[in-house]
């Protein structure tokens, strides 16, 4: 296994005990430069492979959304179907909706792929989550990592549009419905809605479908997927400038560098390791996505028929990641002003711009390239303890019927416990982490000063930068 570091000074870059391979190719190749001399960091890590992740279910999203793309056909206008499912054999369904059953039940592999498309949405905005909360609570967002947190953070909010434009394509009529709460919440902004949905889209929902199904067709497989290509370029241009969190002391010792050196990064290099990584993660990818595409084959069109637009379907909801905007207008207080406008898109919008500005609300003039341990950062821990349980209970909150069934108590009733709830479950979660944290880190500084010359091991995360 050989290790390499990358200095502050690209230049600098060194490489230690590296295998024959790697020398091979570095005298041919020049490796030590700034891309391919990358530094990766510690392989047994496996929450830094998150990003990986997602950047190969992106991949093969838009590998899956070719295929796709190439035999759907936007139109809400009747056709006679006549594909393989016997309940709506000659039966007149939209043009949208024909071409994706066929997709799922008459073309070759055409299931599969279509199944692969799908999970890869959920692993894509599961990954990325997960990701998020990854660099949250290392600490990764910390100067000067600022703006690839934006980026990312943009990435996210991208992400959840392409799934919200992606679940309305097939025009059936649960998705259809999903996506008709949407169009509401855009248009209940005030003064501008209404036209904002005209311009973007073309018209109302589903009314208007067929002029907004081929410009949601357009989003969906071209205008969005290019962002975030080019978003995630950028992205990965930033983290290979601006190198990666180090873990202090993960391998600087194989290395022969200073610990506590924060503008040296230590790590595997991109050529073996890290590509035989990747590859792994790659494969297994495909692997898991296959599983899912296989033994869980969402069949929810021939279930929910076409678009009805004479009917609004009980017991529809939007997907897993919008629950917890579904939450907020389902518990929303009638006396609101505006309500739907205020649940739906200000909240939101509030949440998501804190989320964006995070590393400013929490800002530190010092760089910092080490990561942060969790357990030595109260607030910002409890902060993010508090939001993941808000975005939980919120999304229970989202299926307030199921709860009332559950519980026995009247809808309206427990509806507004859910409210008490949304605001006190994350409030108690995040005192409790505060405090235990805290106490923690009192008693470690207490032992610290007990036992003064025992000095490297809780000042590790304070080494001072030498940027
Ligand atoms: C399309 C979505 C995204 C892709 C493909 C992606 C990919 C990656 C990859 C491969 C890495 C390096 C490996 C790692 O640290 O996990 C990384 C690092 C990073 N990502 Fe993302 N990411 C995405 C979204 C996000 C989001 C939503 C955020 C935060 C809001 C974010 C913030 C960061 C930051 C700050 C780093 C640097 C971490 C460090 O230096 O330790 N990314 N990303």
């Amino acid at each position: 296994m050989s290790t390499i570091t990358e200095s502050d000074e690209s230049e600098d870059a060194q490489q230690y005990d590296g295998s024959r391979v790697y020398r091979w190719l570095d005298d041919r190749l020049d490796l030590d430069d700034e891309f391919l001399g990358k530094a990766f960091p510690e392989d047994r890590y496996a929450s830094f492979l998150l990003g990986e992740v997602t950047l190969f279910s992106f991949v093969f999203l838009v590998l899956t959304g070719t295929f796709l793309g190439l035999l759907y056909r936007p139109g809400a206008a009747d056709t006679t179907y006549q594909g393989i499912v016997a309940n709506y054999a000659g039966t007149s369904v939209p043009v949208a909706f024909a071409s994706v059953m066929r997709i799922t039940y008459d073309v070759p592999m055409g299931m599969f792929i279509r199944m692969v498309h799908h999970w890869g949405a959920y692993l894509f905005i599961a990954a990325m989550g997960l990701h998020m909360f990854r660099v949250f609570f290392s600490g990764a967002y910390r100067n000067p990592r600022e703006l690839n947190w934006v980026v990312g953070s943009t990435l996210l909010f991208l992400g959840l549009i392409e799934g919200f434009m992606g679940y309305a394509l097939p025009f059936d009529e649960y998705g259809s419905t999903a996506t008709g709460i949407g169009f509401n919440l855009a248009g209940s902004i005030p003064v501008i809605g209404e036209t904002l949905t005209k311009i973007v889209f073309g018209g109302l929902w589903p009314d208007n479908a067929g002029a907004i199904l081929p410009r949601m067709f357009f989003y969906h497989t071209f205008l969005i997927p290019l962002v975030i290509g080019g978003l995630i370029a950028v992205h990965m241009f930033l983290l290979i400038r601006q190198k990666h969190t180090d873990q202090e002391s993960g391998r600087d010792a194989e290395a022969d560098v200073d610990a506590s050196n924060e503008g040296l990064v230590t790590g595997v290099p991109l050529l073996p390791n890290q590509a035989a990584v990747m590859l792994i993660v790659f494969l297994s990818t495909f692997a898991v996505l296959s599983l899912l595409a296989g033994l869980f084959p969402v069949q929810r069109l021939p279930v929910w028929g076409p678009n009805d637009p004479f009917s609004t379907p009980a017991g529809v909801a939007p997907d897993w990641y919008f629950m917890w905007v579904f939450g907020l207008l389902k518990i929303i207080p009638d006396f609101v002003p505006l309500a739907e406008f205020v649940g739906g898109v200000l909240l939101p919008g509030v949440i998501g711009g804190v989320l964006v500005l995070w590393p400013f609300l929490d800002y530190e003039s010092d760089a910092a390239h080490f990561t942060a341990d969790p357990i030595k950062r109260p607030v910002q821990t409890a902060v993010g303890v508090a939001s993941i349980v808000f975005v939980i209970v919120l999304s229970i909150a989202a299926m307030n019927g199921t709860v009332a069934e559950v519980t026995g108590i009247p809808t309206g009733e427990v509806t507004s416990y859910l409210l008490y709830l949304t605001i006190l479950v994350p409030i108690v979660w995040g005192v409790i982490t505060y405090l235990v944290l805290k106490r923690g880190v009192e008693r470690r500084e207490r032992n610290s000063d007990a036992a003064p010359t025992d000095d490297d091991s809780d000042t590790a995360n304070t080494a001072v930068s030498d940027d």
